[in-house]
């Protein structure tokens, strides 16, 4: 069906974030449901994930059957944050940082209740008043976990939502959870404002809800949690059949105000008037990534973390880098971070009293992590420099180049501006070749990866993945060369390695260890790959295991001339890269064979 844009019918008041979140409580207080505080994006007992993705988050253990303090029907709004769409960030409405209201039953009300109130709630002219005409909904179509939501819809359709405009979706659009790898869980029913812009991915009237074109906006999902998804993949009946729901407030300030995207709506837009008043260039996509990282980051710091290299500290210095380098790229050369943590302070202060109460923290921990950062972009400079001088002539090694994108955080297009000014090519093949492999490595790593937490760590693989060379060869110096290596693993949190022993290794011999490798690492020695022929490889005494083959050629990673060692790579291109290496534990693994936990910093 094909609705005129134009909004014949929106909401002719301007509506406020804040008359929002008090509305949405005053309808469910009405429906006798108790309001709760929004909790910290710090999940407090939940090592599953890195932050409070959802409303539900913090409401686990009562989903599961805990009893409430507060009762079995809950509302509030809640902070959380997800990373899982951080590239999609800059389009109309994909955001990091963003608010839920949300009504809860825990074993009270389901899916009559719920259905109806939304309804209400979004329709009613004494609420939302929301246009009954632009409103589509989608509900479970049904698989072997589940049976078709027959019931949802047909709930739909009796507060008068046609049948054409009720949508059946799978797995993918219409289940919800759990929010890490196991816990409550269910299908759910989402409700669609239509815009009525034209579909911009060409579909005419077959478009729908679930078409990424953005003519439909999901404001609000409620979902039918009744399932416990278990370590075996399993989905198990709950005891108590509970309703969760999410409203995103900033889409849906959007759609009631006849916005275009959620960058408009005044949580947004004093930010974007900030940048747009120091940029030099205009670039909606990148100053949309500014307002949206530098407001995460405020609202992370101020649950208490630093920018760090690890778990959410790392996530935090990933969010305030991304944005210094996107205010870079707009030409910004005055400090933005300062303004716009005053303004994102300003808007929400009251609303979350403890941004107001962390001010200094907040500023101080940004101002440090934006200088280090772009004393970070200095040295990157000077390598590129030192570089530079090398080559007279020729394209610049690309290798070196992604290294200094990837592991230094140095943006590609600062790289190649550099480039340009001393008239000198990039390799692009060989920079594409370290993107590919770099690829897989992230591919790998982010099947492993917290569900909150950002997919990009594999820049400390790869320097532990060379740090594990270096121990290797470490080992065998002070160890002697019956060290021989039985297995290794990298994550992006530490290296473990495996080695062929007889007794513990002892406490000096471990100082010993670390200071080596990190000696090496401080000498700035290249790592170099070189593909040779098997029987070549074994006359210069590269270690490791003959595994890593291209026909009866290998692959060989030299380190100077203190390691060479048989791997598929990837690596840094320099020890310098690696960081500081340290030593966590050394411990029996089996019968003869030790094992060493270690960490770069
Ligand atoms: N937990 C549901 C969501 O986040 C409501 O969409």
């Amino acid at each position: 069906m094909r609705i005129d844009s134009g909004l014949k019918y929106r909401y002719t008041t301007f509506m406020t974030a804040e008359e929002l979140r008090q509305k949405y409580i005053e309808f469910f207080r009405g429906r006798e449901h108790a309001f709760i505080p929004s909790a910290s994006l710090v999940p407090e007992n939940d090592p599953t994930v890195l932050f409070t993705t959802a409303g539900m988050h913090p409401l686990v253990p009562f989903l599961m059957g805990e009893d409430h303090p507060a009762g079995t029907r809950l509302v509030d709004y809640q902070r959380c944050l997800r990373t899982s769409d951080i590239d999609l960030v800059g389009d109309d409405h994909h955001l990091t940082f963003f608010e839920m209201l949300g009504n809860w039953s825990l074993g009270d009300y389901f899916k009559t209740e719920a259905i109806e109130w939304s309804w209400e709630f979004l329709t009613d002219k004494k609420w939302l008043g929301l246009d009954p005409e632009r409103m589509s909904v989608s509900v479970f179509g049904g698989d072997e976990d589940a049976a078709r939501d027959e019931e949802s819809a047909g709930i739909w359709e009796s507060v008068g939502v046609p049948k054409e405009r009720i949508y059946f979706y799978g797995k993918k659009d219409n289940w919800w959870g759990p929010a890490g790898q196991t816990g409550p869980c269910g299908p759910d029913t989402e409700m669609f404002y239509d815009t009525g812009k034209g579909c911009s991915l060409g579909r005419g009237d077959e478009c729908e809800p679930n078409c990424g074109c953005g003519r439909f906006v999901e404001i609000w999902n409620d979902v039918f949690m009744e399932y416990n998804k278990t370590a075996e993949g399993k989905f198990l009946p709950l005891d108590q059949r509970n309703v969760d729901t999410g409203m995103g407030i900033e889409r849906t300030l959007q759609v009631i105000n006849g916005l275009d995207s959620v960058y408009q709506t005044e949580l947004f837009e004093p930010l974007i008037t900030i940048i747009n008043n120091l940029s030099q260039i205009k670039d909606t996509m990148a100053e949309r990534v500014v307002a949206d990282h530098v407001k995460a980051a405020v609202f992370i710091i101020a649950d208490g973390i630093q920018p760090s290299n690890v778990e959410r500290g790392y996530i935090v210095r990933r969010l305030i880098r991304r944005a210094y380098r996107y205010s870079l790229q707009l030409g910004i050369t005055d400090d933005i971070f300062a303004p716009l943590a005053e303004k994102v302070i300003q808007i929400y202060g009251q609303t979350y009293p403890h941004l107001v109460e962390k001010r200094d923290f907040i500023f101080e921990n940004l101002k440090n992590e934006k200088e280090k950062f772009a004393q970070t972009l200095n040295q990157g400079l000077r390598i590129m420099q030192k570089e530079l001088s090398l080559k007279e002539r020729g394209a610049f090694p690309g290798k070196v180049a992604f290294d200094l994108y990837q592991t230094y955080g140095f943006p590609k297009e600062l790289i190649e501006e550099e480039l340009q000014r001393h008239s000198v090519t990039l390799n692009d093949e060989e920079w594409r070749e370290a993107e590919i492999a770099h690829r897989e490595l992230s591919r790998q790593g982010a099947e492993k990866k917290f569900a909150g937490g950002l997919a990009d760590h594999s820049e400390r693989v790869i320097k532990m993945h060379t740090a594990t060379h270096l121990l290797h060869q470490a080992l065998r110096e002070v160890l002697g060369d019956g060290v021989g290596q039985k297995g290794s693993n990298i994550t992006d949190e530490r290296l473990r390695f495996d080695f062929t022993y007889p007794k513990k290794v002892m406490s000096d011999e471990l100082r010993r260890i670390e200071e080596i490798v990190n000696e090496k690492i401080a000498a700035g020695i290249p790592v170099e790959k070189r593909i040779l022929p098997i029987e070549e490889a074994r006359k210069i005494g590269a270690i490791g295991l003959f595994g890593e083959k291209y026909g009866d050629k290998v692959s060989i990673y030299l380190i100077g001339d203190f390691s060479k060692e048989i791997c598929g790579g990837p690596h840094v291109s320099n020890t310098k890269l690696v960081g500081k290496f340290k030593i966590l534990k050394e411990e029996a693994s089996s019968a003869g064979v030790r094992r060493i936990k270690a960490v770069v910093e």
